[in-house]
């Protein structure tokens, strides 16, 4: 399988203080968020990505999506055209003067795509998150949970190839969560994009991902990288998955490298 994220030995710091405007001061002190990380992604991998508060995810991520760079070593992902990577956000991040059906369609007419394109490939993210009915609704007018099924509609539909996201749920309430995760789960067998997924949470993690990888509190670096085998294997995402044994095997596999990564 070809290599769609390949992180080598990454290190990323940061200047501890900044200036009045934001910007650098000379004293030199930095912090190290990043030290030495390296795992690769291949192609259709679901793969969670866990690690204490302010130990290093989102800096990771960034790094990934091409936001920013690492001062040693090397992030390479193998399609960086334009569409091919989408990110996701805690916050939906959309544009309250524009329908949900605008909104998702935002990427498309940025990228100089047709009118008659557009709408059919709007038309089927909304579909795929299950938004049809909202289309014409304002970011407004819409629960927590439906904008950010908006703002996942708004990264499927350059059909992306690398989908990555940062704790897009955790502002949501559980049940809300639950579902999405479900929806997201079947999003992911349709499409079979990869996907890294930030998440605090275990259970989220166990239930979604086929992989955990677990970072130290800051600077990361990785505890754990092992695959979540759930049975029946590869088998569907329902609620009851939740209640079998297996799911209560790996989340404690999870709690307990998170739990050694912090110490
Ligand atoms: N642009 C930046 N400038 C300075 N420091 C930064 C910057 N971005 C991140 N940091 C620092 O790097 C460390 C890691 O931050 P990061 O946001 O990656 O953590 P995180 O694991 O995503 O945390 P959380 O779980 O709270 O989202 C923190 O100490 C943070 O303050
Ligand atoms: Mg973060």
């Amino acid at each position: 399988m070809p290599k769609t994220v390949d992180i080598r030995g990454v290190k990323r710091r940061f200047p501890e203080k900044t200036g009045p405007l934001g910007g650098l001061t000379n004293d030199g002190a930095s912090v190290l968020a990043v030290d030495g990380v390296s795992f690769a992604l291949e192609e259709g991998e679901f793969c969670a990505l866990i690690g204490p508060s302010g130990c290093g995810k989102s800096t990771l991520l960034r790094m990934v999506s091409g936001l920013d760079a690492p001062d040693e070593g090397s992030v390479e992902v193998a399609s960086r055209g334009r569409g091919e990577i989408a990110y996701v956000f805690q916050d939906a991040h959309l544009l309250p003067w524009r329908s949900v059906a605008e909104n998702v369609a935002l990427p498309l007419e940025l990228g100089g795509v047709s009118h008659a394109e557009r709408d059919a490939a709007v038309l089927e993210a909304l579909a795929q998150v299950e938004l049809t009915d909202a289309a014409n609704r304002y970011p407004r007018e819409l629960s927590g949970g439906m904008r950010m099924r908006a703002s996942i509609a708004r990264a499927l539909v350059t059909k992306p190839k690398l989908l990555l996201m940062d704790e897009p749920f955790a502002a949501l309430d559980e049940l809300t969560r639950q579902r999405l995760d479900e929806r997201l789960f079947a999003i992911w067998k349709e499409r079979k994009l990869t996907i890294l997924f930030v998440t605090h949470a275990i259970f989220e993690a166990t239930f979604l991902a086929e992989r955990a990888i677990v970072f130290s509190k800051r600077p990361a670096r990785v505890v754990y990288d092992q695959p979540i085998t759930l049975d029946p294997e590869n088998g569907a995402r329902t609620s009851a998955t939740r209640a079998t044994p297996g799911f209560a095997r790996e989340a404690a596999k999870l709690l307990s490298a998170l739990e050694g990564g912090d110490t």
